[in-house]
This record gives C-alpha cells, sequence and structure tokens, in this order.
C-alpha cells in the first residue's frame, strides 16, 4: 500500500471479565477433562463476561486504557473500527456503542465482520485511513463476548473460547513516533465459510422457518479441518511478514491464540525463536477478535516491543480469513 502518510501504534490496551472459568469448572458440565483440554489446546482457564457486562462493555474499558497510553482524548479520535462477531446486537454496531460510551463525538464508527482476523482487518482499515490522509487518530478494537454464542453443552467448541477485548490507537507515525506499521496482509477463501459458522442472527436462518433447528445459535466448529488450514497459514503468514528481515531483529510474534498445538506446528515449520512468541491461551482460551490485541497489550506491559525491532502479528479464523501485520516497535 502507498502510504502518504506513516502509520503508528500510540497505544495498546485490554480488558478480560474477572470471572474465570477453568477446565475442572467445565468439566462438571460436559463430558471432558482438564488432562485432555490441557493437552490438546494449552487452556487451562478462560474468562467468561460477567452477567451485568456485554461485549461493548468490554471493548470500552480497553478503549480507554489504549486512549490514555496514546495521550489523546476521546474527542482527538476520528474514526473507530471494531471487529467482532459477538456484538451486542446484529445491529447497530458495537463501534457505535463504544463511540456514546467514550463521548468519541468527533468520531465515526463501523464494525468489521473478519473474526479471529478482526482485529487486523481493523488495524489495517484505521491505517488505510490515516495513511490515505482521511482520518488522522483512529481506534482499532477486538472485543468478544464468546461465551454467549457457545453451546456450554458442546464439548468440541465450548472448552476453546472465552471472552475479552483488546484495543490500539493508530495516529501518524509522526506523531506518535513509535509502533511504525511496515506493511499488512489480508486474504480470505470463502470455500471454507462453513467450517466456522454461528448461522442464526442472520436473514437466512429464522424463527419460523420449516427446518428451524435451535443448535444454529451457536458457533458450530469443524476443528479438525481448521486445524490443518490454521498450521499452514500461520506459518506461511508468518513467512511473509518476515521475508528478508534478520530473525535477530525480530522481538516478537504475537499470533492469534487459537491453539498451542497449532502455534507449535506452526513454528515447527519456521526457523523462529520460540522464546518470542507471545502465548496467553493458557489463561485466556481464545478469545477470537480479542486474541492478537490482547497478547499485544501484555506484551507490551512486559517489555517485549523492543523501540526499533519488529513485531509481527497474524491471525486467521472464519471466513475463512488471515492476515498478517509487520511492525516497526
Ligand atoms: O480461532 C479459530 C477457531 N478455532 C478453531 O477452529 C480451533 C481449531 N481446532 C482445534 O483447536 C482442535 O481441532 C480442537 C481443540 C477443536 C479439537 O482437538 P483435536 O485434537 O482436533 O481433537 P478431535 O476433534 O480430533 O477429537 C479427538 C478425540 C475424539 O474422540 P475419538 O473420536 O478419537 O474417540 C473426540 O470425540 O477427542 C474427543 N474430544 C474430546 N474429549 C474430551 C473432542 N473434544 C473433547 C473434549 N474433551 N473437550
Amino acid at each position: 500500500m502507498t502510504q502518504l502518510h506513516p502509520v503508528g501504534i500510540a497505544g495498546t490496551g485490554l480488558c478480560v471479565p474477572s470471572r474465570r472459568v477453568t477446565n475442572d469448572d467445565l468439566a462438571k458440565v460436559m463430558d471432558t477433562n482438564d488432562e485432555w483440554i490441557t493437552q490438546r489446546t494449552g487452556i487451562r482457564e478462560r474468562r467468561w463476561i460477567e452477567d451485568d457486562r456485554n461485549c461493548s462493555d468490554l471493548a470500552t474499558d480497553a478503549a480507554r486504557q489504549a486512549l490514555e497510553a496514546s495521550g489523546l482524548g476521546p474527542e482527538d479520535l476520528d474514526m473507530i473500527v471494531l471487529g467482532t462477531v459477538s456484538g451486542d446486537c446484529v445491529f447497530p454496531s458495537v463501534a457505535c456503542q463504544v463511540q456514546e460510551n467514550l463521548g468519541a463525538k468527533n468520531a465515526a464508527a463501523f464494525d468489521v465482520n473478519a473474526a479471529c482476523t478482526g482485529f487486523l482487518t481493523a488495524l489495517h482499515t484505521a491505517q488505510a485511513f490515516i495513511a490515505s490522509g482521511t482520518a488522522r487518530n483512529v481506534l482499532a478494537i477486538g472485543t468478544e463476548a464468546l461465551s454467549r454464542i457457545v453451546d456450554k453443552t458442546d464439548r468440541g467448541s465450548a472448552i476453546i473460547f472465552g471472552d475479552g477485548a483488546g484495543a490500539a490507537v493508530l495516529r501518524r507515525h509522526e506523531d506518535c513516533g513509535r509502533g511504525e506499521i511496515l506493511k499488512t496482509h489480508l486474504g480470505s477463501d470463502g470455500s471454507g465459510h462453513d467450517l466456522i459458522i454461528l448461522p442464526m442472527g442472520g436473514s437466512a436462518h429464522f424463527h419460523n422457518m420449516p427446518s428451524y433447528d435451535p443448535s444454529k445459535h451457536f458457533i458450530q466448529l469443524k476443528g479438525r479441518e481448521v486445524y490443518r488450514f490454521a498450521v499452514n497459514k500461520m506459518a506461511e503468514m508468518i513467512r511473509w511478514a518476515m521475508d528478508g528481515l534478520d530473525p535477530d531483529e525480530v522481538c516478537c510474534i504475537v499470533p492469534h491464540q487459537v491453539n498451542q498445538r497449532i502455534i507449535e506446528g506452526a513454528l515447527e515449520r519456521l526457523d523462529v525463536d520460540e522464546e518470542k512468541v507471545v502465548v496467553n491461551i493458557d489463561r485466556y482460551g481464545n478469545t477470537s477478535a480479542g486474541s492478537v490485541p490482547i497478547a499485544l497489550h501484555e506484551a507490551n506491559e512486559r517489555g517485549l516491543l523492543i523501540p526499533g525491532k519488529y513485531v509481527v502479528l497474524v491471525a486467521f479464523g472464519a471466513g475463512l480469513n488471515w492476515g498478517a501485520t509487520l511492525i516497526r516497535w
């Protein structure tokens, strides 16, 4: 992409619910156990949203933290782009609710629907608006309340997913002097659209249709098929992001927290130091659009993002969609 204005990340933030759900908790309500979940996924616990909160609340708290870190106020924002598949309503957008919650009255606000690639899609959209000179300060968010849309008796899906949100404030690089986004790639393959799907709530599936099926209110996941795609795509995207770079100059790789074994499977195909790969799936599970920005913020807090070194973000998920971003921190 030709960039009139190089773009930087001025601040990051996260919000995860306080309610912890361990593997043992799940084993009380479905036929599973801690050993299976830990060995097959790396997940030990996940967070589920409190009964009195919604997806937009998580997004708002993450956004407030990112704004504070950036030194900007809500009225400085001229756009909010938000990735989610578990928004408060089918419409209007969660981004508009966040705009109202923040008091970001000068910001246009809209959602993008790219599942686990939601944050990278929001980030790339934000970057494009700033790079072209159309916007100056943009908030990119990934947020999910997936526990509200999984069948809590389905051991094939409920064990994986968790709730949480992450956010980043993007500005012209000349305005913030850090986190310069050097390149981003997004891709899609709609032939895999039924591998991870939530049919109900869309207009093709409705309550009084002859073939109404209540299970269609929940995420339907063909995990084994996604597994193969995910290992290959994660390796391919990291290779793309690091092409031409000295691996020693890369300080951090932030992958979508899909499954510990998928991350390890991808790394086996690459010449990458495992220590540089941020993994928090043991504590949060797979938070879809929340996953990459939560891990990015934690890496930021832990001082793993070293000024002048490269950071790689990589994600993939329902659609199928995928993406990667290379940043010079
Ligand atoms: O972010 C994008 C969305 N995420 C994904 O799409 C996830 C990608 N896929 C995965 O992470 C893995 O495929 C899963 C974690 C979903 C499943 O792991 P797996 O190693 O692919 O297991 P499997 O589905 O091949 O099942 C193996 C066995 C089966 O039993 P049999 O047929 O071998 O007797 C399952 O019935 O494990 C059984 N099983 C379980 N057992 C205990 C499946 N889920 C569970 C469970 N607890 N939760």
